[in-house]
């Protein structure tokens, strides 16, 4: 029998939904990576745009979603070859290495939070991470 893959084994689309809730939640709370981070973007957006967090989750889940080999796909709001690529949409914010693992570390707590097995668990951070680079391209460039 084929393994499940990552999408089927988290629940699917409405577990997977729940999981980026929580997190984008958590995250805003998050004293490196949330509202008040030193990061000029980030203090911007939360004070002035936290109106798209809405959109953020939507976008966000569908990533997760096509990242972990499910049915929905993720389409970038900045177009680009590779529609997984966070570069195009992350470069201006100018994320720190820090940030980043800051953000990691919610999240891992956001899929104890769901007791997530340690399996997904090792499987999904192993995503995040696998995009690090895309991510804090803007400070690193
Ligand atoms: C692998 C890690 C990450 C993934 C998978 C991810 C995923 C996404 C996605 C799919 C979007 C929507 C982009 C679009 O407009 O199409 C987005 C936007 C955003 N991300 Fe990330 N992200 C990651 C890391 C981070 C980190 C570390 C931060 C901050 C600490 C962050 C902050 C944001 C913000 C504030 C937006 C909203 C931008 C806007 O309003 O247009 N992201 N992210």
């Amino acid at each position: 029998m084929a393994e499940k893959s990552l999408y089927e084994r988290l629940g699917g689309i409405y577990n997977i939904a729940a999981v980026v809730d929580h997190f984008a939640d958590a995250l805003a709370k998050d004293p490196i990576a949330g509202e008040n981070s030193t990061n000029p973007f980030l203090k911007d957006w939360y004070a002035n745009y936290s109106w798209r967090g809405a959109g953020f989750k939507v976008l966000t889940t569908l990533w997760v979603s096509e990242k972990a080999g499910g049915p929905y796909e993720y389409i970038s709001t900045i177009p680009n070859q590779d529609s997984l690529d966070l570069e195009p949409t992350h470069y201006e914010m100018r994320l720190t290495e820090e940030e980043f693992d800051a953000a990691g570390k919610v999240l891992a707590e956001t899929l104890d939070h769901f007791e997530v097995p340690e399996q997904e668990k090792g499987e999904v951070l192993d995503a995040f991470t696998a995009h690090k680079k895309e991510v804090i391209s803007g400070t690193t460039k």
